[in-house]
């Protein structure tokens, strides 16, 4: 905390500053008083502030009467001024936990700057207070250390990202937050334009077409720490507003953008005190869903997901044999040592199973004293289930969990099981795992809309060899894309860009624009493309996703100063919030 300086304010020092080699320093504090106590005569007063606590006497003997009849009605979150002399505490006195632990400041004045009424929660760390309580009351939740050092820690990866960026060459520029729609998958938020009655603009999902339009423009490198607006169902991973560190480059192949974010990754690591290795895997996208039956792997533990589609095809078990008949397959995860899970809790799983599109979860249990538990051995063929348990490496105290059914629901199902076991069996998942997931498919089909979509964006350029099979067989086509992966969170995304008119307009027709719907939406993309785009690529980060691993934190809301609920409000200020007849009159709108 030394880079917290003691200049341009009332303090002549920190309250997390003094050791005992300050002793004998004269010197003033300003903070918050926290912990008050009386003892005999001597009044005693944690002084707490953005960089630490301080203990401060306050003896009659050495401050003015008028003083210590203020300090004698010091009340909680009080804001103090305190001059007075660095002492080194009593030996037993001392306090190892904490950092200034050696030291007390004897006050020769004390002038209460504000009082405060009683506060609704305690500002300190690990309290249980609800969430909607600490984020109306956000000014004070953030006065609470772990809410402030996680801000801290925010800021340290900017400017570590910014620096990085700054040292390769790339221009900052912003992007405007007025914009049209650009698809990325979610809702918009749109605002009307006063002057044009029924007309709105879309606040942007990403400045992904506006960064494209720099790569157009000769910019060659761009990057943003660009706030993101989506209308989308919120979770712990998810607001409506969000920040991404937006890049983009010219005349660059994927790798290219790996090996950058890599570097850049490097040094935002390394500020934030985290160690990881480098060059990070780079793990295909089919591959990722065979081995963890998601695009997001948390590689920290294993329990890998094993396809035995082969070895129970036309087996006795009627329910895996229809499976692999109908074109699905039939996957297990094993999760050792909870082989002596009794029936009651084994069936509980189902539900996870079911609420992830299963039909059933069938299982068997090897108990730790040698015992075989399951509703379904008894319809396998004995080499069948010799061959099952060799390929699931079966040993007592397992318990193997199955899914049957088409590729992407037995997935799925077999993911979310998996995340969920390893948390009830205590698997440690401790450090950080980063890697790149790549070669996702180019398109996915939308069963509600009824057709195609872009599994990243309609801006993302088909693998060359699948060019000719953009119309014939969208699903087939792959695509030039990564994302960047930490502990089974997607941190980054991006892609290698379409700069061929043609390809865009094909692409966008796949997702079922017609080509006058192109011109409209697109006209500006489809025109850049044709006079003389470069080829270009890149990738956008999100802030918060990573500042929330690397700080520990379960929920980005715990490293967003002011974040929203799951209902998208702000409890502090109350938005959202009605407006006058006369503003929605102005800009030609009536509420339902
Ligand atoms: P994408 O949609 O993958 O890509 O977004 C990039 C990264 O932003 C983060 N993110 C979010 N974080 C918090 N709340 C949200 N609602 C939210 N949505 C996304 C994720 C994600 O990896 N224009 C492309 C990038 C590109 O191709 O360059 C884009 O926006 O960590
Ligand atoms: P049933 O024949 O439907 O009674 O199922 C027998 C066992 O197989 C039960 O343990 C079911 O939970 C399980 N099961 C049913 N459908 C599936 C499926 N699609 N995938 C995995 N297990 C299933």
């Amino acid at each position: 905390m030394a880079d917290l300086k003691n200049e341009y304010c009332m303090h002549t020092a920190t309250c997390g500053e003094l050791r005992a080699q300050d002793t004998g320093r004269e010197v003033v504090l300003t903070g918050w008083a926290w912990h008050n106590r009386d003892h005999g005569g001597l009044i005693f007063c944690d002084l707490r502030d953005r960089a630490g606590y301080t203990q401060i006497v306050v003896d009659p003997d050495c401050v003015s009467a008028e003083d210590f009849a203020c300090a004698e009605h010091l009340g909680r979150e009080y804001v103090l001024k305190v001059t007075g002399a660095v002492r080194e505490r009593a030996a037993e006195a001392v306090n190892p936990n904490m950092a200034t632990g050696e030291i007390e400041v004897l006050a020769s004045a004390i002038e209460v700057l504000n009082t405060s009424v009683t506060p609704p929660f305690s500002i300190e760390d690990g309290i249980e207070t609800d969430e909607t309580t600490r984020m109306k009351w956000r000014y004070l939740d953030i006065r609470r250390p772990e809410m402030y050092a996680a801000l801290r820690l925010r800021h340290t990866v900017v400017q570590a990202m910014r620096t990085a960026l700054n040292e390769r060459g790339f221009l900052e520029i912003e992007t405007p937050i007025l914009a049209n729609s650009t698809p990325e998958g979610a809702r918009d938020y749109i605002v009307p334009s006063r002057p044009n009655p029924g007309k709105f603009y879309a606040l942007p999902q990403s400045p992904q077409q506006f960064k494209q339009m720099l790569m157009c423009a000769g910019v060659e490198r761009y990057y943003q720490i660009a706030r993101c607006f989506r209308d989308e169902d919120l979770r712990a991973d998810r607001q409506p507003e969000f920040t991404q560190v937006d890049i983009e480059m010219s005349f660059v192949q994927g790798e290219d953008v790996m090996n950058m974010m890599e570097d850049v990754m490097a040094e935002t690591l390394a500020a934030a005190g985290v160690s990881h290795a480098f060059p990070l895997e780079r793990m295909p996208y089919a591959e990722a869903m065979e081995r963890f039956g998601c695009d997001r792997p948390d590689t920290r533990f294993g329990m890998e997901l094993v396809n035995l589609t082969e070895i129970v095809r036309g087996c006795g078990f009627g329910v895996f044999a229809r499976a692999v008949e109908a074109g699905g397959v039939v996957k297990a995860i094993n999760c050792k040592g909870a082989g002596d899970w009794s029936r009651g809790d084994v069936e509980k799983l189902a539900d996870i199973a079911a609420a992830n599109g299963a039909k059933g979860m069938a299982w068997i249990a090897f108990t730790s004293d040698g015992k075989e538990k399951s509703p379904i051995i008894k319809f396998f063929e004995e080499d069948v289930y010799a061959r099952l348990k060799e390929a699931m490496g079966v040993e007592a105290g397992d318990l193997l969990l199955f899914a049957a059914d088409k590729a992407e629901v037995a997935n799925a199902v077999l993911s979310a099981l998996r995340l969920h076991m390893a948390d009830r069996l205590g698997i440690p998942r401790e450090g950080h795992s980063l890697l790149w997931v790549v070669n996702f498919p180019m398109f996915k089909y939308d069963e509600d809309e009824k057709k195609y979509a872009a599994e990243h964006h309609p801006f993302t350029h088909v693998l060359d060899e699948d060019l000719d099979c953009i119309e014939t067989e969208p699903l087939a086509c792959g695509s030039y894309s990564y994302d960047l992966v930490m502990d089974g969170f997607e941190v980054g995304g991006g892609t290698i860009r379409i700069h061929n008119a043609e390809e865009q307009r094909r692409v966008l027709r796949v997702c079922g624009l017609t080509d006058e719907q192109i011109d409209e939406k697109f006209g500006h993309l489809i025109h850049a493309l044709e006079l003389g785009a470069p080829p270009h690529g890149g990738i956008a980060l999100g802030l918060d996703r990573l500042v929330m691993l690397l700080a520990g934190k379960e929920s980005i809301r715990d490293v967003i100063a002011f974040p929203k609920t799951s209902s998208a409000s702000d409890p502090m200020t109350g938005a959202p919030s009605a407006v006058t007849g006369r503003q929605l009159k102005e800009v030609s709108l009536r509420t339902l």
